[in-house]
């Protein structure tokens, strides 16, 4: 068994989107992962719905669309939503989660309940059953190239643990942040499913894009 990568197309070259796409499309990467914000949730503005548009054009790979927004609920409709994508949306932005949540799962998607690491993980206990992914941020979200929180490690098995033991041991693990090639193994060992790959591991500056995505694959291996 092999986790699965999402990759941060904020850490993209916009400059070699296509070629970077079809490198991605060949080593059969599972899902492109956007991060939308809007300067109120998190302290920083990446990828409006335009792009995410122009990006379903451009490629096969299913979209895991990470909300850093406020009120989601009131802005699902804009992103078109499409079966088969990921779509996470934050518990500390909305009020209406369920309703947030229901909508995207009544579209066909992947409903993914994403908290931030001070947000203590059984605040999850009652919008469990409406969320098929939980995302663990292990960064404060907001900006790619940050150092890990250490203690994130501990709260995947946390997460891992609580899912196991109230049968919800089919809920998946997304990882956010940090995913470097050293913290993604300590991650899938502690629980972790889908990992975020960014400027730490699929971007990193040292090697070409295919050895990132190899080195990587290998890391998260079982
Ligand atoms: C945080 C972002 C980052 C980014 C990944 O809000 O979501 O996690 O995608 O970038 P690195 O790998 O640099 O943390
Ligand atoms: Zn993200």
């Amino acid at each position: 068994m092999t986790g699965k990568i999402a990759v941060s197309m904020m850490c993209a070259d916009i400059a070699k989107i296509c070629e970077t796409i079809k490198t991605f499309e060949e080593n059969d990467i599972d899902y492109l992962h956007i991060d939308v914000m809007d300067g109120c949730f998190v302290p920083n503005l990446q990828i409006g719905v335009d792009y995410i548009k122009q990006l379903r054009n451009l490629s096969t790979i299913p979209l895991d669309i990470h909300l850093m927004i406020t009120e989601p609920e009131k802005k699902l409709e804009w992103f078109d939503i499409r079966e088969g994508e990921m779509i996470s949306v934050h518990y500390e932005s909305t009020e209406n989660l369920q309703q947030a949540l229901a909508f995207i799962k009544q579209k066909g998607a992947t409903p993914v309940l994403a908290i931030n690491p001070a947000t203590p993980v059984d605040v999850i206990d009652g919008h469990i059953t409406n969320a098929e992914v939980i995302l663990l941020m292990t960064v404060n979200p907001g900006h790619a190239g940050q150092q890990m929180i250490p203690q994130m490690f501990e709260k995947i098995r946390d997460l891992r643990k609580w899912l196991d033991n109230t049968g919800f041991n089919n809920i998946e693990i997304e990882v956010d942040g940090n995913v470097s090639f050293e913290n993604a193994k300590i991650m899938r060992d502690a629980g972790a499913d889908i990992f975020v790959a960014g400027s730490s591991s699929i971007f990193h500056k040292d090697m070409t894009l295919n050895e990132n995505i190899t080195k990587l694959r290998s890391s998260i291996q079982d």
